[in-house]
């Protein structure tokens, strides 16, 4: 029998939200990360024209490949082949290549805890053992070097994620450094997972090719690029695991949407309208840090990327779940569960997401003000 997998508790809370607001309630989704924005125009344009002209067959995108090489260049300053990237149907089926093409069922794969839900279940599918690595807020609730080196037996594998989910905390150069060096001692294979990469407030998040050439790198369109729903990822593996990687992505998903291939290309020449979107989620992080300690939440690791806040509650209840749906239900803001990231410690902590327009980061704000006082004096 197949291991059984929790289900994404957000969903739910995200039913219950569709629900009030078919009930006419007015509702602002927080639950989800991910960008409110749509596809840039050049892709949607793109699309387009693309629809009208073509038959779509099979396909994989030897231009789109020659300039996600191109990106990573300019992006990082780091030289790969297009040979080396393989497009999927987004990160989620690049995370299933990663560890489908490089371990073997009952390997055991290394990940910080709270880290995304997916990284646990999709080892869990594919029988494989995830080992969680419990990370607090003194260290950014990320994964460190020393954390790594401490796993005994050596895993065989580690995900890292640098901006997380559910955290948006980044990995710095020299512990990312360090934790490549960690797994070329042991022998750990690394996977980067780098969806949250163009999404930062701090310093701009290196790729872990910088320091780890044969880690396999996951990431997508889905985040930067406000393309979720169409599809598109990509794997970018070293030169002497691609064909390996390509024949299990030729089974497993033959190829990514031709449609979504060539609005992807198109997409990059939209980097100002996408950095747009970048300054509206600055602006939103800034005021829900702001507002946080009002509301009484002190413990929480600033983001340094992507487009959450985890917070603790833990003064607060012990069921996060349920304290999601109360907020929701009194005042119309889909929020979370910690226990989605983290089924230790995630009862204590609630996740925020604020890719959504500026004004309801607003009017959640002023929303959230008087429940949370009421929620302290009940506690
Ligand atoms: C950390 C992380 N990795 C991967 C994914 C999956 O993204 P995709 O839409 O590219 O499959 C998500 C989605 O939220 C995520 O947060």
């Amino acid at each position: 029998m197949n291991a059984q997998l929790e289900p994404f508790h957000a969903i739910a809370i995200s039913k219950q939200a569709h629900a009030l607001k078919a009930a006419g309630r007015s509702i602002i989704h927080m639950e989800f990360g991910q960008p409110s924005t749509g596809a840039p125009q050049t892709a949607i344009a793109k699309a387009h024209a693309v629809l009208d002209a073509e038959a779509m067959g099979y396909w994989e995108s030897a231009p789109l490949k020659e300039r996600l090489a191109r990106f990573y260049q300019e992006r990082y300053a780091v030289r790969v082949e297009a040979s080396q990237f393989i497009l999927t149907c987004g990160a989620s089926p690049a995370l299933v290549l990663a560890l489908s093409s490089l371990f073997a069922p009952g390997d055991r794969v290394a990940m910080a805890r709270p880290g995304y839900v997916a990284y646990r279940n999709t080892l869990k599918a594919l029988h494989m053992q995830p080992v969680e690595i419990a990370c607090g807020a003194d260290v950014g609730f990320q994964l460190t070097a020393a954390a790594l080196a401490a796993v005994e037996p050596a895993p065989q594998g580690v995900i890292i994620a640098s901006p997380a989910n559910p955290t948006g905390t980044l990995i710095r150069p020299d512990e990312l450094k360090a934790i490549a060096e960690v797994c070329r001692a042991r022998g750990i294979r690394l996977i980067s997972d780098e969806i949250y990469h163009g999404l930062s407030y701090v310093e701009p998040a290196q790729t872990v090719l910088a320091y780890a050439p044969q880690a396999l790198v996951v990431s997508s369109f889905s985040k930067y690029f406000s393309m979720a729903g169409w599809r598109l990822g990509w794997l970018l593996a070293p030169p002497e695991h691609v064909e390996r990687a390509q024949a299990y992505c030729g089974n497993l998903f033959l190829t990514a949407p031709s449609l979504s291939q060539h609005a992807g290309l198109a997409a990059f020449d939209a980097l100002d309208e996408l950095d747009g979107h970048l300054r509206v989620y600055r602006a939103n992080r800034r005021l829900l840090l702001a507002a946080l300690p009002g509301l009484g939440l002190t413990t929480v690791a600033p983001p340094d990327g992507a487009f959450y806040i985890y917070a603790s509650i833990a003064h607060l209840t012990d069921d996060s779940l349920a304290f999601c749906q109360r907020l929701l239900r009194d005042t119309g803001i889909a929020t979370a569960p910690g226990i989605d990231f983290d089924p230790v410690d995630g009862k204590h902590f609630i996740r925020f997401s604020f890719a959504v327009s500026t004004a309801e980061i607003e009017e959640a704000i002023r929303r959230m003000q008087p429940w949370f006082a009421a929620q302290a004096r009940l506690a």
